[in-house]
């Protein structure tokens, strides 16, 4: 494991995870890390861990500056065992009494994981812990994304501790944005897409809560992936963005299909979106991961989502992705869904069903087409293209 002096006396020290390629159901093609963080004062701090079987990685690493022993205060940001699965090996080598500082909701879950054995100091929004020459200040960030989840600030460095906030799943050993670049946002994106989204009301309460604290922040660092320190605003900035989900006019149509009859309606309506000026993408989802998908969902103004009818229902992997859509509540869309049939034809409607109930605006009552798709039929698909086009924003 590397150690990375990231401030004087505030180290980073990663557990790279090269090789994980699905966190519950997300895919995490570039690996992911879960970063702890040691700072040395008059007392030293260990901030958030990593996944159990980097405990002793993570210990080995910690001896390269300290001897484990001599932490002082142990700081847990969010219970989640990707950050907390190597704390009972931790505690036991640091000393199972050692003030454990968490939120009021963190001191119950940390309770629920690990039983009562941990001297745990719940803290509050605005509580502040001396470690000497340095200062740490708590802030609660309650659901985002556990009800435990909280902030924690160094003062005289203004370095943010994020713990899941601004995170990426991204293993690499590069520590920095600017040492990655760009493609970082990508993978930013994607994270607040799968993790963040359905708490965004929350995320631009919390963002204005900071901007109203005036807390001057030099360097972010999450528990996930790479540092902000180049320019921390624009993840912020980013955020905000990403949290008011105004429409655009762009459309995105997930789709599967059995035999391309469906196949064949996705594409005539992603032609003639094309001709109606809205930029569009088409996905299948056999082909597709639905945390890719997500990440596209957030860019566009309208999803238009395709299935054949199969034993009277939708076929699954749709299904699947409403259900994972549905759960991540995105805002202001436009709905639309189309299908082929044999011979009863229930899917189109039954995803209508599940649009609104997202309280997606839905512009058609269900497109459907017996077996193959003729000429009329790719005339009413094109019929669809119009009225979604018509429903989008211009831009
Ligand atoms: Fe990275 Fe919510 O744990």
């Amino acid at each position: 494991m590397q150690v990375i002096e990231i401030a004087k006396d505030v180290y980073c020290l990663p557990a790279i995870d090269w090789n994980i390629r699905d966190f519950h159901g997300y895919s995490t093609y570039p690996g992911t890390t879960y970063n702890a963080y040691l700072i040395l004062d008059d007392k030293i701090t260990l901030i958030d861990t990593a996944k159990k079987e980097f405990a002793e990685e993570l210990l080995n690493a910690i001896s390269k500056v300290v001897d484990p022993k001599k932490i002082d205060f142990v700081i847990s940001n969010h219970t989640e065992m990707d950050h907390t699965g190597a704390l009972p090996r931790i505690m036991h080598r640091i000393g199972e009494n050692k003030p454990l500082y968490c939120s009021k909701m963190g001191q119950k879950n940390l309770n629920k994981h690990f039983g009562s054995r941990w001297n745990l100091q719940p803290v509050e929004t605005g509580t502040e812990l001396s470690l000497g020459k340095k200062t740490l200040m708590f802030l609660e960030t309650r659901m985002l994304h556990w009800p435990d989840s909280m902030f924690t600030y160094l003062k005289e460095d203004n370095i943010l501790f994020s713990s899941d906030g601004f995170g990426q799943h991204y293993a690499s050993l590069e520590r920095f944005d600017d040492e990655v670049g760009e493609e970082i946002f990508f993978h930013a994106q994607k994270y607040y897409a799968n993790i963040l989204l359905l708490y965004s009301p929350l995320v631009l309460k919390l963002i204005n809560k900071v901007t109203e604290m005036n807390l001057q922040i030099k360097m972010i660092c999450p528990d996930h992936g790479i540092i902000w320190r180049k320019d921390p605003g624009r993840i912020i900035n980013a955020y905000v963005e990403w949290a008011k989900q105004e429409p655009k006019r762009r459309a995105l149509i997930v789709y599967d299909t059995m035999w391309h009859s469906t196949e064949t309606m996705a594409e005539t309506i992603a032609e003639a979106l094309w001709e109606e000026g809205v930029p569009t993408t088409t996905r299948k989802l056999r082909q597709c991961h639905r945390s890719d998908i997500m990440t596209e969902v957030m860019d566009a103004g309208a999803i238009l989502v395709g299935s054949p009818t199969l034993n009277n229902g939708i076929f699954p992997t749709i299904s699947d992705m409403l259900t994972y859509m549905k759960g991540l509540k995105p805002l202001n869309k436009i709905g639309a869904a189309f299908g082929s049939y044999g011979w009863s034809g229930e899917a189109a409607k039954l995803i209508n069903e599940q649009l609104e109930a997202m309280k997606f605006q839905v512009v058609h009552p269900g497109l459907r087409t017996q077996y193959v798709p003729d000429d009329s039929a790719k005339e009413a698909c094109r019929e669809l293209a119009k009225k979604v086009a018509e429903a989008l924003p211009a831009e």
